[in-house]
């Protein structure tokens, strides 16, 4: 089943009373108001939000005695199908799990080829080989980062089965342009939303799209649950068969009738992910105000600032800029030069798929330009919820004075 892009859509099935939360953090108290930034006092280039909601939810977990899978999995299914609009959501102990189970329910095996951007993290592409199946990496746009749909085709073989979109740095893909290629070419798409909570394109939420979206809750995600994930569709069979990979392939008590994985979410994770959904169009905003900040007050020149595409409603998971030729500052100099000023930044991700020695073997002659410009130029800034309006001005300060 694939979907496309559609403007009413069948909602999920149960309307639960979705709790918000206001976002203080237990961590957030104590930071200084007067910056005296270096390398012991860094802005961290991630930071989960853990209040007392959290805690107090984990508590009544862990006092219930019931740390497994339980009911407060199943509210937070609900809550976050609820959230994306989508029939069914099942939870997983991670974003790589959602992206194997996901692969494995739609039965895409050994011989299959399924299409991935090349810039992205390993999990996209090594979810793939996990099934048995081939990934085939194909180039990005360099003004998005995401995958370009005019690469897709030129990829296509009668083996190819599927294509994975990842809305990378939290902006979607072009989901248009994707969801007719895989219609035209009887294609699934997958996407993976992992670092995408919340955003949209064309006003409709990320993982409503495809056969399946797939969620990470890694801590240093838009929403946590410490370790997790989950897939969104709107597909109940698919659902029910992701429900059996995940627990050992059980259909009834200790009847098994395919090979699973223990993939459960545990209680636990799901008490933390309820009271974090709650909050992530809060903690979302904070980044899309940080970012405002960032693209407002940082120079025009020597380094390209991130663009947003006019379909999109874009969550910051990460705000990259990439730094210039001409700067003549590598990406190794320009990092060591924030971290003496205090300012933590990263590579997401220094080595394009197809370069990765685990897959080195396997792409004979693969070309992705675009993707090998970025890896040895982007650079990511803090941008998350926790860091201050002042704690932009200064990196935006301390980034005019190095470019
Ligand atoms: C794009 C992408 N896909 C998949 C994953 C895998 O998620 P997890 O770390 O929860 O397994 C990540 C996590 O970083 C990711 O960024």
């Amino acid at each position: 089943m694939i979907s496309v892009p559609r403007g009413v859509r069948r909602r999920g099935e149960s309307r639960l009373p979705r709790r918000t939360y206001s976002i203080r953090s237990v961590h957030g108290a104590g930071k200084p108001d007067v910056p005296g930034y270096g390398a012991d006092h860094m802005i961290p280039i991630a930071q989960p939000i853990i209040g007392q909601e959290e805690i107090n939810a984990v508590q009544e977990v862990i006092t219930s005695g019931m740390l497994a899978r339980g009911s407060y999995v199943d509210q937070f299914e609900q809550e976050f199908a609820q959230y994306c609009g989508t029939k069914c959501a099942v939870a997983m102990n991670s974003g790589t799990a959602a992206l194997h189970s996901t692969l494995y329910a739609l039965g895409i095996a050994q011989g299959d080829e399924v299409i991935v951007p090349d810039f992205t993290f390993i999990a996209t592409a090594s979810s793939v080989r996990m099934v048995g199946a081939t990934p085939v990496f194909v180039d990005i746009n360099e003004k998005s980062y995401n995958i370009q749909p005019e690469a897709i085709l030129e990829h296509i073989t009668p083996k190819t089965r599927a294509v994975i979109g990842v809305h990378l740095y939290g902006q979607p893909f072009d989901v248009r342009a994707v969801s007719e290629i895989c219609e035209d070419h009887g294609l699934v798409l997958i996407e993976d939303c992992a670092q995408a909570h919340g955003a949209r394109y064309e006003g409709r939420k990320v993982g409503s799209f495809g056969t399946a979206g797939c969620f990470s809750f890694y801590p240093t995600k838009n929403m946590t649950t410490s370790e997790g994930g989950m897939v969104t569709t709107d597909d109940p069979h698919l659902a029910m068969k992701l429900r059996k990979i995940i627990d050992h392939g059980q259909d009834i008590k200790y009847r098994h009738d395919l090979i699973g994985f223990n993939f459960r979410m545990t209680n636990i994770e799901a008490a933390i992910g309820r009271v974090q959904l709650g909050k992530l169009d809060a903690m979302n905003e904070r980044r899309q105000k940080n970012a405002a900040y960032l693209q407002q007050h940082l120079p025009a020149s020597g380094i390209v600032l991130p663009y947003c595409t006019p379909q999109s409603h874009h969550v910051y998971h990460q705000f990259v800029i990439r730094l210039e030729e001409k700067l003549g500052v590598s990406q190794d100099d320009f990092m060591r030069m924030m971290h003496e000023r205090g300012i933590q930044t990263a590579i997401h991700y220094p080595i394009p798929l197809h370069k990765q020695p685990v897959f080195a073997h396997a792409v004979n002659g693969t070309r992705c330009p675009v993707s090998e410009t970025c890896a040895c130029s982007v650079l990511s800034l803090p941008v998350h919820p926790s860091i201050s309006e002042q704690e932009c001005r200064y990196i935006c300060t301390q980034i005019s004075e190095v470019v």
